[in-house]
């Protein structure tokens, strides 16, 4: 069966040209100001990412980097300072935060109104209710790189794998919702969940979003099966400049072939999160401003 490479890239310049039209005509610039705390490389690139994003579609954009050793009343103050700034309205806090600082009182302290990430608990507590304010960014690019290609989810079996607040809880929950893009029959499945492989491979559409390198293989995947594979794993790799390369959550050479549609590491999954980010950063900013969505 031929797989159906399912790029990011084309609906991420869709939604940055809707986003450039916008800014156009806006009575000031979007603003988005990302705390990136410690010296993860990974981070490091990815906060790299968002601002050219930024750039791209006409952002104003702040970068605080704060070395690892930072106090949590320093980063709290940061926040409490970015929540009170006008020119400011998202905020993105990039985890992994280092050891030592409290996760999750540092997302309490973000302003649910400029929580872009969408992971404060009044925010997470909207969805569960079926009404999201903010829908975190990596399962809101799932959902709309689904719709782009036509992949319909109503009364069709997912299997998330992982349950991480950042990936797996939400799309979970987003997929079970009743509408477009929900209506999904959803079995989230983690660490503890006894055969794995039998789980995912009787379901149409497989998420891999547990941070194992190509942990699901061609016997996880079911004849024609969507696969969203959104793990992004650095491996070695002498053969490559650096020594290393990425990898997904899937073994992509044992499921072409057999997945129906598959999406790419790198270059799937990874734009649609930065354009979702930057698509809630510009509703943040209608809220303030009380301009069209
Ligand atoms: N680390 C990995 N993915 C994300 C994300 O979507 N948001 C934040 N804040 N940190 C991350």
């Amino acid at each position: 069966m031929e797989t159906l490479m399912l790029k990011g890239a084309p609906v991420r310049d869709a939604v940055f040209s809707v986003l450039k039209g916008k800014v156009a005509s806006a009575p000031r610039r979007p603003g988005l100001a990302v705390v990136l705390v410690g010296d993860d490389p990974a981070s490091a690139v990815y906060v790299s990412h968002k601002g050219k994003g930024c750039d791209e579609v006409g952002f104003h954009h702040v970068t605080h980097c704060l070395p690892a050793s930072t106090p949590q009343a320093q980063v709290l103050s940061l926040i409490a300072q970015l929540n009170t700034d006008p020119a400011i309205d998202g905020i993105l806090v990039q985890l992994p935060l280092p050891k030592g600082i409290d996760q999750e009182a540092v997302l309490l302290a973000v302003d649910p109104r400029k929580d872009v990430d969408g992971f404060h608990p009044v925010n997470l507590g909207l969805l569960v209710a079926g009404k999201p304010r903010f829908v975190p960014c990596t399962p809101k690019g799932i959902l709309r790189l689904l719709e782009h290609y036509g992949i319909t989810t109503a009364g069709r079996t997912v299997a998330v794998v992982g349950r991480s607040v950042i990936v797996g809880r939400p799309v979970s929950l987003l997929l079970s919702l009743k509408g477009a893009m929900g209506d999904a029959t959803v079995t989230m499945c983690h660490s503890a969940t006894r055969n794995l492989a039998a789980v995912t491979a009787s379901c149409d559409i497989v998420i891999a979003a547990m941070g194992v390198p190509r942990a699901l293989g061609a016997d996880a995947i079911g004849e024609g099966a969507v696969v969203i594979d959104v793990g992004i794993n650095r491996i070695a790799d002498p053969t490559r400049t650096g020594g290393q390369r990425l990898v997904g959550d899937v073994d992509e050479a044992a499921v072409r072939g057999r997945a129906g549609a598959l999406t790419p590491v790198p270059g799937g999954i990874g734009p649609m999160t930065i354009a979702m980010l930057l698509e809630n950063t510009w509703e943040a900013f209608a809220r303030a401003e009380g301009v069209d969505a």
